[in-house]
């Protein structure tokens, strides 16, 4: 039952609507307050009136019942108290019987979420900067597909640009199959930063690497198989990672997927006459909208980054005729997202409203930056392996006689990154650091792990209640559950703000909320049989919320830890 939902029809405040009301509801922080409270501040201005009135008449406007067991008016909030057996009841009812599909719902039916993320680079190192598009991005698709919308990953590769003619002049010059097969991305990363470093002595490795890559555009043999053969290394590289992490693609549709799929969007804006010339260039003049210019072709006629953009947009409507899509990328390009939505706004596009820039901060490790032309990069499979490692030593030092011993490790280990990347709001910037994403006490997905390890072994000694009555309740017992009650709402909200943190900050409160129940309850030496098996079942539906949560991150639970 929405608690929320009942009391906000109850609430008649003259120009305000229920929903108003429903998304003013929040939790008081303390239960002796009352389980729910509307601070009636914001309604001040409306009605002409003080807060201290408003929740008193609204008092005298709003009958107990069965759910609602008491109202009170306190310094301009409006305070419920509900019915908690009832509550816990019906709480507890909903996880039992919907387990994994709890907090699921058919919102998004018939609706489809396209969601651009990890887009990595073709023969460029999968480094720590492409862990928050990764995670961020597979998250929200879960999230989606969990809300029932239909979901199409997309991992727009660069594929597409002079990079590749350097690469092939490199390989040319120095570089072997053997060893490029053999190494994958990092040979190529190799031979990429040689090009940069020789280029200084000899310029004219530049228009060589110029010409060949108009030959891979011209679908020149040799030069294309090279471009191809790049590619398939590079996906096969990172693939490695993808299954760490869980992480999956409808579509590796790239840059160069859309070379002959610009030229009707350079059409249309010149019949449009959008199309300027600005020195030499062809650009959408954005001056208006304070922007500069959005460059559609260079003087020498080449494409850029933002016109195979448009193409794609265009492409993904036509193909998936989305509700919405989202583009998980660093907000370093916030302008360029925003200058090509608004050159497809003047189009007359009228979709370009449903297109999303998911912005989100910087990753950076403790030891400092790096750059890929230089060479001196952190590449992110080192950083999981370390992790992984170092959640082997603890576990091993923890408790030596665990068993499968390394897939736990490889859970934790994994885990910690994908949440480390997870926890704050997205557009923080985050330093990372090994000791604080494994710290079994902090606000980590370890800690959490190791409380659902705990609830299994206690669920392990006790059994699964079949049936349970709801006891006199303890305040760590009606907390606990108002948390979990959240998650559906969570859920919801975490989509509607393309915030996943959301959803780890729940997994933390609830983690945090069953600790507390767990110590200050006894659960398996309860006083009585009922009491027991009552605790037996919320200890259940903890760790369905839990698992629940999890799920959506990508984050794995050991049975033990
Ligand atoms: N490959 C780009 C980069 O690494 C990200 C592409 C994001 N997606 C897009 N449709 N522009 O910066």
């Amino acid at each position: 039952m929405d608690y929320k939902k009942y009391i906000a029809e109850k609430i008649k405040v003259d120009g305000v609507t229920e929903e108003e009301v429903y998304d003013s509801l929040a939790l008081p922080p303390n239960l002796e307050m009352g389980d729910f409270a509307l601070p009636c501040f914001k309604f001040a201005k409306v009605l002409r009136k003080s807060p201290v009135m408003i929740a008193e008449e609204l008092k005298n406007s709003v009958a107990t019942d069965d759910v609602i067991s008491e109202v009170s008016a306190v310094n301009g909030y409006l305070n419920f108290k509900i019915n908690k057996s009832g509550f816990v009841r019906s709480t507890l009812e909903k996880i039992l019987t919907e387990k994994d599909a709890f907090g699921a719902s058919n919102e998004g039916e018939g609706k489809t979420i396209c969601i651009d993320y990890s887009s990595i680079n073709i023969a460029k190192p999968f480094h720590i900067g492409h862990l928050s598009t990764t995670v961020l991005g597979g998250a929200l698709y879960r999230i989606f597909h969990f809300l029932g919308y239909k979901t199409v990953g997309i991992n727009h590769l660069g594929d597409y640009g002079t990079q590749f003619g350097k690469l092939i002049s490199a390989y040319k010059r120095w570089g072997d199959k053997e060893t490029v097969d053999k190494g994958g991305i990092r040979a190529l990363n190799e031979l990429y930063v040689r090009f940069h470093k020789e280029v200084e002595e000899h310029p004219e490795y530049e228009d060589e690497a110029r010409a060949y890559f108009k030959k891979i555009e011209q679908g020149d043999e040799e030069c294309y198989a090279l471009f191809t053969w790049f590619k398939e290394l590079t996906l096969k590289d990172v693939q490695r990672i993808y299954e760490m992490l869980d992480i999956r693609f409808d579509s590796y549709a790239g840059e160069s997927f859309y070379s002959d799929k610009m030229q009707p969007i350079v059409d249309e804006l010149k019949e449009k006459g959008l199309l300027v010339e600005s020195r030499g260039a062809q650009v959408v003049d954005l001056e208006e909208y304070g922007m500069p210019p959005c460059i559609i072709l260079k003087s020498d006629g080449s494409s850029l980054y933002a016109t195979r953009d448009m193409a794609a947009a265009a492409y993904r409507k036509k193909e998936y005729d989305f509700h919405k899509c989202l583009y998980v990328v660093a907000y370093q390009q916030n302008l360029h997202f925003k200058q090509f939505f608004k050159a497809l706004e003047l189009m007359g596009k009228e979709w370009s409203k449903d297109l999303v820039h998911v912005a989100y901060g910087m990753v950076s490790l403790e030891e400092g930056t790096m750059s890929t032309r230089k060479g001196n990069v952190v590449f992110l499979e080192d950083v999981i392996q370390k992790c992984i490692e170092k959640a082997y030593k603890i576990i091993d030092d923890k408790n030596p006689n665990l068993e499968n011993k390394e897939d736990v490790a490889k859970k934790v280990g994994v885990g910690a990154v994908v949440f480390g990347a997870l926890y704050n709001s997205k557009i923080k910037d985050i330093v990372f650091s090994y000791d604080k994403v494994l710290n079994f006490d902090g606000e980590t997905s370890v800690y959490v792990q190791y409380t659902c390890a705990r609830a299994n072994s206690v669920l392990q000694k006790g059994g699964v209640p079949e049936a349970y009555e709801i006891p006199e309740l303890s305040t760590e017992e009606i907390e606990l559950v108002k948390a979990i009650a959240e998650f559906p709402e969570v859920v919801r909200s975490a989509a509607e703000k393309y915030e996943p943190s959301f959803i780890s900050r729940f997994a933390v409160d609830v983690a945090q909320k069953f600790n507390k129940f767990y110590f200050d309850c006894k659960i398996l030496s309860a006083e009585d049989e009922t009491t027991k098996n009552f605790r037996l079942a919320l200890t259940v539906a903890s760790l369905q919320a839990l698992k629940n949560a999890f799920a959506l991150l990508g984050i794995g639970i050991p049975d033990k830890m």
